[in-house]
């Protein structure tokens, strides 16, 4: 198993496994635009014969109304590849990026509330914060965790 920066030519893989992982489903430009503008910051897992088992996708805050701040768009790992620690590196590895490539001071995102296992990640593993619970966030009514990890501390 291979962690790596996501390219390009990954996209369509990548727009395949959300399409079986996730409900939340994205074009194509947005995923060219996460490659294209922040290529440092999205991961893919690949097995090792090039195809890709997991993905995190993620982006800069582009209005930022604070300090300069990531967010994860988008993760998932495909069922079979669960539990060999491939997501908890793919976010390690992309919020190191954050702070390193474009000085960010926390990453945020939003989870289904009742996803136990992302939470397992996020707040066990990866020590997030539940910052706010938005209402309804999503399109079948499910109400989201808004979660933030600090990556560097304001002066
Ligand atoms: N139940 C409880 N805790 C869990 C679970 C689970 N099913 N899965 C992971 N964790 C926690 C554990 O603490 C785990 O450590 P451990 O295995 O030593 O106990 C830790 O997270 C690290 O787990 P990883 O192996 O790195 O996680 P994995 O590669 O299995 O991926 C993921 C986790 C991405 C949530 C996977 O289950 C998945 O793809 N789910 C479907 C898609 C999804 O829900 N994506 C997140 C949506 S939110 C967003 O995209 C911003």
């Amino acid at each position: 198993m291979n962690i790596r920066q996501a390219t390009v030519e990954d996209l369509l893989e990548i727009q395949n496994a959300n399409l079986l992982d996730l409900p939340e489903n994205y074009q194509m430009k947005y995923y060219l635009y996460h490659a294209l503008t922040w290529p440092q910051l999205s991961y893919v897992a690949d097995d090792g014969n090039g195809k890709i088992v997991g993905y995190v996708l993620a982006k800069m805050e582009e209005e930022p109304t604070d300090v300069p701040h990531g967010h994860i768009t988008s993760l998932s790992v495909m069922r079979t590849y669960r539990r060999l620690g491939l997501a908890q590196k793919m976010m390690t590895q992309s919020t190191k990026q954050m702070v390193e490539a474009f000085d960010a001071h926390y990453v945020s995102l939003h989870v289904r509330k009742t996803n136990r296992a992302a939470i397992g990640l996020y707040r066990d593993t990866l020590q997030f914060e539940v910052h706010d619970i938005e209402k309804k966030y999503y399109a079948d009514g499910e109400d989201a965790y808004a979660m933030r990890l600090t990556l560097k501390e304001d002066k």
